[in-house]
């Protein structure tokens, strides 16, 4: 089995990568990736000489490249995306140009290629937002798409996209809509890790509006898990919500974090709330769980300790990504190589 995995290099597709060679080490791995200032390929040292990985530098937008990447391949899991919500706010032109017309570049050449499965990995977000005051509601299969965000709108036009490839074509697919993942090697823009990474220097934590925005954490290898089983034992066609049975607002993952790192409760600041901030996500995973058999294994309080943990013995990786030097110059080489 050859699979080819876009977004590798990220904090998801690293994991995910990791998660699979352990799991099966026959299997032979493409990344590619195109470096952008949330890539990491040193998330996959441990890898890096294993016959069965491969590293293709380049953009999922850009032909040539894809078809090189994707030559003699079985499966393709797409990852690779612009990712933050607040990015997609202040810059939305990059979003539809990797979220959309990457997707679409892939799913030409998965079509051609003849791939056995093309597994695209999406949001929860695409579903807009469920109210604080209903706990009693959470987003399924059948939930109706009503993306808020630059970000959500760019992922739900890949959805259907990858859909109607499906429904057009015949081009074998599945789509796993998630909610917000955390572990190991997530960029310290991302709410948990900043939390974290603010906490061991003593700096705030910079919470949005009152705090009360919720959202449903999964723990990466859960997250790796159910793909896992979403690529070998789903149905082409179908759709899966994967969720982490967590749902903590802004102020509890503060505390949770402050918690674990034995910091004082005055770092928790409040800043102003993200524009059109969607209240609450929440996923049923009853789908999954029934059809699959997966089930979420990380609890929130395992899985906040397990990150701190591994933030604390991997000080150097997150030190160097936060350095102004490695942001100036990793955006500035990316934005060379793609060019
Ligand atoms: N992180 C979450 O909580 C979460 C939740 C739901 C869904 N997702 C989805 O999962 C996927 C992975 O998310 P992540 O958090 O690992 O993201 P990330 O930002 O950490 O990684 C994205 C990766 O894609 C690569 N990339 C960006 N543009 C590219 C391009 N044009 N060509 C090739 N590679 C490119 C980057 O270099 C990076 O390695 C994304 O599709 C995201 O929408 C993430």
């Amino acid at each position: 089995m050859k699979i080819l995995v876009t977004g590798g290099a990220g904090f998801i597709g690293s994991n995910f990568i990791l998660y699979m060679m352990e799991k099966y080490p026959d299997y032979s791995f493409v990344n590619l990736d195109a470096l952008t200032y949330a890539g990491n390929l040193e998330n996959l040292k441990s890898v890096e000489k294993n016959p069965h990985y491969k590293f293709v530098y380049g953009s999922v937008c850009d032909r040539e490249k894809v078809e090189e990447a994707m030559d003699g391949c079985d499966m393709v899991v797409h990852f690779a995306a612009e990712s933050h919500v607040d990015r997609s706010i202040t810059g939305p032109a990059v979003f539809v140009e990797t979220n959309v017309v990457g997707t679409q570049v892939l799913l030409d050449v998965a079509k051609e290629k003849n791939i056995k499965r093309f597994h695209y990995v999406s949001t929860d977000e695409v579903f807009g937002a469920l109210p604080l005051d209903k706990p009693e509601l959470k987003f399924n299969e059948e939930t109706l798409y009503a993306p808020h965000s630059p970000y959500s709108a760019s992922k739900a036009g890949s959805d259907h996209l990858v859909r109607a490839y499906h429904d057009t074509f015949g081009l074998d697919i599945t789509i796993s809509n998630c909610s917000n993942n955390y572990g190991p090697y997530h960029f310290p823009e991302k709410v948990i890790p900043l939390f974290i990474t603010n906490a061991f220097q003593d700096k705030n934590l910079p919470i949005y509006g009152t705090g009360k925005a919720i959202r449903d954490y999964l723990y990466v290898t859960d997250h790796c898990s159910a793909i896992d089983l979403i690529i070998h034992k789903g149905k082409s066609g179908e759709t899966y919500c994967i969720g982490g049975d967590s749902e903590k607002n802004g102020l509890e993952v503060a505390d949770a974090i402050l918690g674990a790192t034995g910091k004082p409760d005055s770092l928790k600041t409040f800043v102003e709330d993200r524009r059109g901030h969607d209240m609450r996500y929440a996923i049923d995973h009853t789908k999954i769980s029934q059809e699959l058999g997966w089930q979420p294994t990380v609890n929130f309080t395992e899985g906040i300790k397990k990150t701190v943990d591994w933030y604390k013995e991997n000080e150097e990786w997150w030190q160097r990504i936060i350095s102004k030097e490695y942001l100036d110059t990793n955006r500035k080489e990316s934005n060379e190589k793609v060019k």
